[in-house]
């Protein structure tokens, strides 16, 4: 059983902030509505098809996290239940079920928090190059995919719209928001991130790297956005983790190999995608979400 599908939302009641590729966001006052859609992007580019229940996944996931790293750092969390939020949003109430989050509104902090815990994607393109990861050196010899000895903190900026983010040194990082703040960045994101590590290994999953965004209310640093989320993260199935090349992304796979088989050049718009990949992908984001929580997303479908 599926929920309706959710491409798009359009609240006309509230004031929209913006979209992006997959969550559409809206401005409450000292408050935001963040929505995540059923949307999929593939090699950066929004696929026609929507996922069912991809939005929910992606919602109650990052709540699962958000709960369990709470002790390490507080987060933008206010209430996920569509009965806490205000009158306005009410009308929404069937479509925001699940797949929304009313969170404090913070100033962003203009750095995306990167921790890695095995060398894939632009850290592996960077110590193919120079040894180095945001001038990190590493040891002689890693492969792709490698097992780092420790997680190591990768900050960048964020991207103008369109465009990737850029790898930065942990000075560089220092000089945007400050020593003593850049230092407690990088020892909360690792935390976090050791601590979600953990807990997935031991469900079969793998979580090779991570970005977290964090702000500012007043004087204090708050976890914001989503937090590892397949979005946000990369997730490989670990019985299948080998060293040495690329791995196989838990969620996306079957996606990318299915546009990778008819040649598509990877720039938009994206072709249709046939059902079988989409139930295939929207089976891979039901199964992460079960096997890390540890119950099935059902609940949340017959609402
Ligand atoms: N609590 C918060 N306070 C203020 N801004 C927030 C908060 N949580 C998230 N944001 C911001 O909301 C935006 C969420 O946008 P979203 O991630 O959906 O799109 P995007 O980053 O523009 O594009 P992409 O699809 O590549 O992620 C980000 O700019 C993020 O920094
Ligand atoms: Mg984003």
């Amino acid at each position: 059983m599926t929920t309706p599908v959710i491409s798009t939302t359009e609240c006309k009641n509230l004031i929209l902030k913006g979209r992006g590729k997959v969550r559409d966001i809206y401005d409450l006052g000292d408050q935001l509505l963040i929505v995540a859609t059923d949307r999929m992007s593939a090699f950066d580019v929004v696929m026609p098809n929507p996922i069912p229940d991809k939005g929910r996944v992606l919602t109650q996931l990052s709540k699962f996290w958000f709960d369990l790293t709470k002790d390490i750092v507080p987060n933008h969390v206010i209430s996920t239940e569509v009965e806490d939020y205000p009158k306005d949003c009410q009308s929404y109430r069937e479509m925001l079920k699940g797949r929304s989050m009313m969170v404090m509104k913070t100033e962003v902090l203009p750095v995306e928090c990167v921790v890695r815990g095995y060398l894939s994607g632009s850290g592996w393109e960077e110590y193919r190059k120079s040894g180095e990861v945001c001038g990190i050196g590493l040891p002689k010899g890693l492969v792709e995919s490698s097992k780092l000895d420790e997680p190591i903190f990768t900050p960048a900026t964020k991207a103008e719209m369109g465009l990737h983010d850029e790898n930065i040194s942990f000075e560089k990082m220092e000089k945007i928001v400050g020593k003593e703040l850049a230092k407690k960045l990088e020892t909360l994101s690792i935390a976090i991130y050791g601590k979600a590590r953990e807990v997935a290994e031991e469900k079969g999953i793998i979580i090779a790297d991570t970005k977290m965004e964090f702000g500012v209310k007043g004087k204090k640093l708050i976890l914001i956005d989503e937090l590892l989320t397949p979005d946000s993260s990369r997730f490989w199935p670990k019985d299948e983790y080998q060293p040495g090349g690329p791995q196989k992304s838990f969620d996306k796979q079957f996606l990318r190999d299915y546009l990778l088989s008819i040649h598509w050049d990877k720039s938009p718009p994206a072709p249709p995608l046939p059902e079988e990949i989409v139930q295939k992908t929207r089976e891979k984001y039901l199964e992460a979400y079960e096997r890390l929580v540890g119950r099935p997303l059902s609940s949340f479908l017959t609402l």
